[in-house]
């Protein structure tokens, strides 16, 4: 795995994020030095994915204290930063998650209040690394064991957005199994599902893949379940933004399609989760808040033009057309063949989740 990371601090004590809107054409980073920066990347998905989402919330929650200390402004300014980060994407849990640490570890600040602030911050990057890493430790036996089956030929993974190190920091969840397999000399395929109306897939997942040197095919979002009733897919794994107490997982927008097609057709499905996106103070996935974003961004596909070579919105309905756009679905527990956790894998079940979690007994 090269060192390649999605987020990272500078020598001034600044913090530095991709673009990961201007994937795969540009490769632009973003210097982030107030609070507001944050937010605004994590609103207008310059980066995006749920532990990312959360480790750029906590950097925010630094920078809102760096600005703090340095304007000498009063203490509601912070009240006001961690209020406007916590709005600023409401289904990733690993948005709330990372700000209840940061808000922790200033309540109980014995030390510098800065220096407490950029260790929370660092730390809670730092943990998503080890986990994402121990994710593939656990889920590799799984792929492992189909090629086995398959006598070592490829196995064929389908996913839905992109639960890769883009997601993530370092290794992401999804991605994590993958590249410890190839890592091992076991050989695998990944159709990537192109994640309309974003694109996660084929601008994200796909670079990431390309950059790893991973053998993938772009699909369209339609095309699973054709290619798994064809015996074309041998394991589905995904990521995902909030799984509750009893299993239910929350993931990208056509996750839930994609779960019901690999029952239909005996496939497992399994889910990559850190525990950070573990939500056990809610019950199931229909409390989970879904987040609808600008109708534009289904009504304009985005992409690098054929004619110019820039990048480009090309409207592709009639300008009056109502579009919506829920960017999460649920999948229900049931359809999800084992969790797999930086502690191991566990069915999608309460009992399931406590053996591994007996802390939220
Ligand atoms: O809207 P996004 O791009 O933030 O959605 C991302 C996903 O749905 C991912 O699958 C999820 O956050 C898991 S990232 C490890």
């Amino acid at each position: 795995m090269s060192k390649f990371r999605t987020i990272w601090t500078t020598a001034d004590r600044f913090v530095e994020v991709i673009d990961q809107r201007l994937l795969p054409h540009q490769l632009v980073t973003v210097k982030l030095t107030t609070y507001k920066d944050a937010e605004i990347a994590i609103k207008d998905m310059a980066v995006r994915g749920a532990p990312l989402i959360g480790a750029t919330a906590a950097y925010g929650i630094y920078l809102a204290v760096r600005e703090l200390i340095e304007k000498q402004l009063d203490g509601s300014f912070l009240d006001t930063a961690f209020s406007d980060l916590r709005a600023s994407r409401p289904t990733a849990v690993n948005l709330f998650w990372a700000l209840d640490k940061m808000q922790q570890a200033l309540d109980n600040c014995e030390a510098d209040f800065l220096d407490t602030a950029w260790n929370m911050a660092n730390q809670i990057v730092e943990e998503d690394v080890e986990t994402c890493r121990m994710i593939g430790v656990h889920g590799l036996p799984f792929i492992e064991e189909i090629s086995k089956k398959k006598k070592g030929e490829v196995v064929n993974i389908l996913t839905h957005c992109n639960a890769g190190m883009l997601g993530c920091i370092e290794w992401g969840t999804i991605t994590s199994p993958i590249y410890q397999a190839i890592e091992k000399g076991i050989k695998v395929h990944v159709w990537v599902d192109e994640t309309r109306p974003r694109n996660q897939g084929s601008n994200l997942t796909c670079y990431e893949l390309t950059r790893h040197n991973v053998p993938h095919t772009l699909i369209v979002d339609n095309a699973g379940g054709h290619l798994m009733q064809h015996g074309m897919v041998d394991m589905v794994i995904v990521g995902t933004d909030r799984t509750t107490r009893n299993g239910d997982v929350a993931n990208k927008i056509g996750t839930y399609l994609k779960a019901l097609a690999a029952k239909d057709n005996n496939i497992p499905f399994y889910v990559a989760l850190p525990s950070t996106t573990l939500d056990m103070n809610m019950k199931s996935g229909f409390d989970i808040p879904i987040e609808e974003r600008n109708q534009d961004e289904v009504k304009y596909m985005i992409g690098k033009s054929k004619a110019t070579g820039e990048m480009d919105a090309v409207l592709i309905c009639p300008e009056t057309t109502n579009a919506s756009n829920y960017g999460f679905d649920v999948t229900p527990a049931k359809y999800v063949t084992k969790i797999i956790t930086e502690r191991g894998a566990c069915d999608a079940s309460e009992n399931g989740l406590l053996e591994l979690f007996p802390e939220y007994r």
